[in-house]
């Protein structure tokens, strides 16, 4: 070790010395001084590019993923169904059925219990009025109704007070979405649905590996589904899970993820070692058919970069906490500006983004979110819903007016990265250019 440093401090008089003589300098003191300035307005040159996601792939996945290349098996085999088994066992739960989105996850869930429980064309679903479009969409494209309820001003999340208002005799289910990372207020959700015998569904697509009160997100709702889309906590790309301990519910949303078909056969392996009257009939099944179905299959190499992710789950959740409460701690200081994401005390947040609501009348969040880009810093919008031009064609022109925390966030709200691989010197950088925001914008108006 000491040798070492002292090759490293040889290595750098001798650099210091070539510098003197090169530039005439008298001496060492000169030389040095003229080193530090460069390499200071070298560093301050640094262009930042702080996304709000990454990809994020070390040897493991690299592993996992060559190794299903060199097997040459793709379609459904031993990578998703270790996946699937570990992604249940994570959440409390006892089935996954991984497909190609959080949003495939979402529309086979709600097809298997409007399948499963009778319900019929027309009923009505409960879902937030502020979140990402494919929760209302999946609603909409399995024939039933949406109907929205507005969010609280503190998760972002489904306000429960304000379910029972929206209850009528067609009500079937709750979509209770996870949004940023952190959970819905469940208990609360839970107490009504038992009440008047609702079905729930977690879209917790943009949440994982945090529990409320001790208990895993996935694990409370009769059916719950996750996204592993580019940017999420885990990423395989594109792809999804949808989560039951129900079997029932597990075996048809298989089959519907299998364009509807009879459970006996649904991969390759089903039929190995089979013999006589046995493989006869899977051989008969294979092209049966029971439901119209999806094809939402995902392949072996999204299975491989999934499991390993997975099994680097705590790393990167734990980092992404550690951004997360550093940019917290140090941007509170303009809590009169901007309000910052409130971790309630009685669940965790993985911090899938980390969303700011402009509380300043004075500040326009166009001039923030562009000065934010223009420095290299992704903003995007907190997932409004109730102001798209199809939903207004839908639901009327007013209807963002009826729901008034969800227009507040529309109007005020946009989220930007906490993601696992910025580190210490980009999170400094987003909190100094707040800062810079907040100095000049506000002097001169904005
Ligand atoms: C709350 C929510 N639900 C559903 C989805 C859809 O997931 P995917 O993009 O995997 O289809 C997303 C995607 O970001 C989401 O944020």
């Amino acid at each position: 070790m000491v040798k070492i440093r002292l090759k490293v401090s040889d290595q750098f008089d001798k650099i210091v010395e070539n510098v003197r003589q090169r530039y005439n300098f008298k001496n060492k003191n000169e030389a040095l001084n003229f080193i530090v300035s460069y390499f200071s307005e070298e560093l301050s040159k640094k262009t930042f590019n702080i996304g709000v996601g990454c990809a994020d792939i070390t040897d493991l996945e690299k592993k996992y993923v060559k190794e299903v290349l060199d097997s040459e098996r793709l379609s459904y085999g031993p990578f998703l169904k270790k996946f699937e088994n570990k992604f249940a066992l994570s959440h409390q739960s006892k089935f996954a059925i991984a497909v190609n989105s959080g949003t495939d996850a979402l529309r086979i869930a709600v097809a298997c219990l409007k399948e499963t429980e009778n319900w019929d064309n027309g009923d009505e679903i409960i879902c937030p009025a502020l979140t990402f479009v494919a929760t209302s969409n999946v609603i909409i494209q399995n024939n039933l109704k949406p109907i929205f309820v507005d969010i609280e001003s503190n998760t972002y999340n489904l306000n429960p007070l304000k379910i029972e208002e929206k209850i009528t005799d067609r009500t079937r289910a709750i979509i209770a979405v996870h949004l940023f990372g952190q959970p819905a207020s469940m208990s609360e959700i839970i107490k009504i649905s038992k009440k008047y015998k609702l079905k729930i569904i977690e879209d917790s697509c943009e949440t994982m590996f945090a529990k409320y009160r001790g208990k895993s997100v996935g694990s409370f709702g009769d059916i719950s589904c996750f996204s592993t889309y580019i940017a999420h906590l885990i990423s395989t790309g594109v792809g999804g899970l949808a989560v039951t301990n129900n079997p029932k519910y597990a075996e048809v949303m298989r089959s519907l993820a299998n364009h509807g078909r009879d459970g006996i056969y649904i991969s390759i392996d089903d039929s190995k070692g089979k013999k006589g009257k046995e493989l006869m009939e899977i051989v008969q099944k294979r092209f049966s058919f029971e439901r119209i179905g999806y094809s939402s299959r995902i392949t072996e190499l999204e299975g491989a970069l999934g499991l390993a992710q997975l099994e680097r789950a705590q790393e990167i959740v734990s980092k992404r906490r550690r951004n997360a409460l550093y940019l917290i701690n140090k941007l509170k200081k303009f809590q009169e500006h901007i309000k910052l994401p409130v971790k309630m005390p009685d669940r965790e947040h993985s911090y899938m983004m980390f969303p700011i609501v402009i509380k300043n009348p004075a500040i326009s969040k166009k001039a923030l979110t562009l000065f934010l880009e223009e420095n290299g810093i992704d903003t995007r919008d907190m997932l409004p819903l109730t102001n798209q031009p199809i939903y207004k064609k839908l639901y009327g022109e007013d209807l963002e007016e009826k729901f008034k925390v969800a227009k507040w966030i529309n109007n005020n709200g946009f989220y930007i990265g906490c993601h696992q691989k910025l580190n210490k010197e980009d999170i400094d950088y987003i909190i100094g250019k707040f800062g810079e925001f907040f100095k000049e914008k506000i002097k001169n108006g904005n």
